[in-house]
């Protein structure tokens, strides 16, 4: 490791992405164990510094249980890092493909907890835009923590916030609005569109537009696809919570739900009417085409 910071000893990697390098660490005053998400050398070069920055601020004035605990932003040489609660877990992507039984029999608590966070940060002002089960961390008792609000803004950032605003498009092609891909203005209904995916792939295995596809097959789908009816690949889908999750992935913004209660509300009914949950059977046409 070669980023010194004071007060905290590393320990070992957890993931490294273009952007950030995430390390396991101990806080050596009172021995707790944190997550260090530092920025690369490659994204300081690229100017992201402030980005980096941002996305630290945003975090640290959030308070919730379903969204990452912030710790302490430090200005560690050569690059600066934040500290942040360590969460020992696998990301929902990770799991949807090697635990799938595990999710399908938590998969309304788990859709719940992804939800409410998203409300949460809604409710403050909060734009995410990069939900995807990469940034989903689930624990083996079905906790969840959204994470990795390296893409968020805040709204409302009036007149100056537009001149500052960071004109790359940016997202995650699999779980692009289209509105995103385009570089339109983007608002809550970006996230609920990344949302329906996310919940699409957690309750099928499978995404909305099948088939392996390179990063342009992806956009130009949510551009001009149809998406696969979750009901043929998920046969047992509650229908209210099937025809939320159709409807978060309308292309115009103005057909989906337009605020995140209403999607909570098909889920608080898919799940208080369910009995037990079903789990695919292997070789079920829904298993994970990841
Ligand atoms: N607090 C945490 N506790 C445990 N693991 C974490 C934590 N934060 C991140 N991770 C791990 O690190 C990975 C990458 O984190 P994150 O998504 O924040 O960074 P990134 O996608 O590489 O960064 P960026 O999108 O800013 O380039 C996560 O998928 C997860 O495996
Ligand atoms: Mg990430």
């Amino acid at each position: 490791m070669d980023v010194l910071v004071p007060g905290y000893e590393f320990q070992e990697l957890i993931s490294e992405g273009g952007c950030a390098r995430v390390f396991k660490a101990v806080r050596i005053r009172d021995k707790k164990h944190v997550a260090i998400k530092v920025i690369t050398q490659a994204s300081l070069d690229r100017g992201d510094l402030k980005l980096f920055e941002s996305e630290a601020k945003l975090l640290s004035k959030l308070d919730h249980p379903n969204i990452i605990k912030f710790i302490e932003y430090v200005k560690s040489k050569p690059r600066p890092c934040y500290a942040m609660e360590l969460f020992v877990s696998a990301t929902l992507r990770w799991c949807v493909k090697n635990t799938w039984e595990f999710v399908q029999t938590h998969r309304y608590t788990i859709v719940d907890q992804i939800v409410k966070s998203i409300h949460y940060l809604h409710s403050q002002g909060i734009i995410h835009r990069d939900i995807k089960p990469e940034n989903i961390l689930v624990d083996g008792n079905a906790n969840v923590r959204l994470i990795d609000l390296s893409l968020a803004r805040k709204k409302d950032t009036g007149f100056l916030g537009k001149l500052f605003e960071d004109k790359r498009i940016q997202g995650s092609p699999p779980y692009m609005a289209p509105e995103q891909i385009r570089g339109e203005s983007v608002d809550e209904r970006t996230d609920i569109y990344s949302l329906g995916i996310t919940v699409y792939l957690t309750l099928s295995g499978q995404m909305p537009y099948d088939k392996p596809r390179s990063d342009d097959d992806c956009l130009k789908a949510h551009l001009y696809e149809k998406p696969v009816e979750i009901k043929s690949v998920c046969p047992d889908v509650h229908p209210s919570l099937g025809k939320a999750i159709m409807k978060a992935l309308e292309k115009k913004p103005g057909s989906r739900q337009q605020t995140i209660l209403e999607f909570l509300r098909a889920l608080t009914v898919a799940s208080s009417s369910a009995e037990l949950p079903a789990v695919h059977k292997p070789g079920n046409q829904a298993r994970p085409a990841l």
